[in-house]
C-alpha cells in the first residue's frame, strides 16, 4: 500500500498521491486525522510557525507525509535513556515508543530495572537521567518535575506504595482529583472501596485492598499515559478479576483503539493481567537493556517455558 502510493508521488505529483494515500491509510489513521483535521490538545496540534501539524501516532505507526507536512506524535516516545540510581547506572540507552491507545508490557528477571524505569518517566528524584531524553505527546519533560508530568497525564501506579498515617485516603481522593464528594463515591463503590473512605491510606489494608486503593487513585486523576508496577503481585484471583477490570477502563480497552486516547506500559512477572487487558506490544528488560519487542502472549509463554534464560541472547528490538 505505502510502496504503491510512494511510487503514485513521484509519476503522478503528490496531490493526487496524497488523495491515494488517505483512501489507503489504515481504518484509524484516516478517522484519527485526515478526516477529522481535529485541533489536538497541548503540544500536538497545528505547530503555526512551522506550517506542520502533528498527529497522535497509533498502533506504533509513524507517518510523515512530504508536502502536507503532517508529522505524527508518539504519547510517549523515550531516546536513549541512561538513568543512575545510587550513582550507579541502572538504565542503559533504553528506546522505547508507545502511541495513542496502546498498551505495552514490561516484563524482566527481578532487578532488572523495570520499576526504575516507571519511576524515572514520573520523573522522581532518586533516578538521575544522565543521557538521553523522554518526550511526552511532542513535549520535552526529562526535566520536568514529578508534579508538573501529574498534571500533563502521567500516573503511576506503585509496586509498593507508603502507608500514610493521619491521611484520610477520602482526603488524598479529594485532593488530588477536586471531584465532588458523589463522584469519589461512585469511583469507590467501583472497586469496593466505599468503606475504606475513612480510613488512613493503605494503613492496615490487605495486598488486594492496597492494589485497590491504588487503582482508585487513579481512577479519579483521569491520567492520559498510565503506568502500572506489578499490579497483580500478592492479590487473589477475586481481587485480579476487580483490579484487571478497573484497569481496562482506565485503559479505554472498551473503546476500539481508533478512539481511544488512553495508553498503558504495564510491568507484569505473572502475565494475569494480560487475562483482562488486550495488551498490544511485549517488552522484555534485562540488566537495564530492553531486548526484546514482540507478541506478549508469546513472549510470556517463553519465559514460562524457557525462563528468562533466552534474555541475554535476544535482540529482538
Ligand atoms: N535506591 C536505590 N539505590 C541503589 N540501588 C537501587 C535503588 N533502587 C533500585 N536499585 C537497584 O537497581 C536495580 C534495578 O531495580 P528495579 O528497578 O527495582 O528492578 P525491577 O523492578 O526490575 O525488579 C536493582 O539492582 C536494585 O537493587
Ligand atoms: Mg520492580
Amino acid at each position: 500500500m505505502a510502496l504503491c502510493s510512494w511510487l503514485l508521488l513521484m509519476m503522478t505529483g503528490y496531490r493526487a498521491a496524497l488523495a491515494a494515500m488517505k483512501s489507503n491509510v489504515a481504518p484509524y489513521m484516516r478517522e484519527r486525522s485526515w478526516v477529522d483535521h481535529k485541533p489536538l490538545q497541548g503540544a500536538r496540534g497545528e505547530s503555526k510557525s512551522m506550517g506542520v501539524f502533528l498527529l497522535p501516532c497509533a498502533a506504533g505507526e509513524a507517518l510523515m507525509i512530504p508536502g502536507e507536512n503532517y508529522i505524527c506524535v508518539h504519547m510517549l516516545e523515550i531516546t536513549d535513556l541512561h538513568v543512575e540510581v545510587g550513582e550507579k547506572e541502572i538504565l542503559h540507552d533504553i528506546n522505547l515508543k508507545i502511541g495513542d491507545g496502546e498498551t505495552h508490557v514490561l516484563m524482566g528477571p527481578n532487578g532488572s530495572g523495570k520499576t526504575s524505569l516507571l519511576m524515572a518517566i514520573m520523573g522522581f528524584s532518586g533516578y538521575k537521567v544522565t543521557q538521553g531524553k523522554i518526550m511526552y505527546n511532542g513535549k520535552e519533560i526529562t526535566h520536568l518535575a514529578v508534579n508538573e508530568r501529574a498534571k500533563a497525564g502521567i500516573g503511576l501506579m506503585f509496586q509498593r506504595p507508603p502507608t500514610v498515617g493521619g491521611l484520610k485516603l477520602g482526603k488524598l481522593l479529594t485532593a488530588t482529583s477536586g471531584e465532588p464528594k458523589e463522584a469519589i463515591d461512585a469511583y469507590a463503590k467501583a472497586v469496593h472501596m466505599l468503606t475504606f473512605l475513612g480510613r488512613d491510606v493503605n494503613k492496615g489494608f490487605s495486598g488486594g485492598e492496597i492494589k485497590r486503593s491504588e487503582i482508585l487513585q487513579l481512577m479519579v486523576q483521569h491520567p492520559d499515559f498510565v503506568m502500572l508496577d506489578e499490579p497483580e503481585s500478592g492479590v487473589d484471583l477475586e481481587n485480579i478479576s476487580l483490579i484487571g477490570a478497573a484497569i481496562g477502563k482506565l485503559l479505554e480497552k472498551d473503546l476500539h483503539i481508533v478512539h481511544r486516547k488512553k495508553s498503558g506500559l504495564i510491568i507484569t512477572h505473572t502475565g494475569f493481567i494480560l487475562d483482562y487487558l488486550d495488551a498490544d506490544v511485549g517488552l522484555m528488560m534485562c540488566d537495564g537493556v530492553i531486548k526484546c519487542r514482540g507478541n506478549p502472549r508469546e513472549m510470556l509463554k517463553e519465559i514460562k517455558e524457557r525462563g528468562y534464560r533466552e534474555c541475554m541472547e535476544c535482540q529482538k528490538v
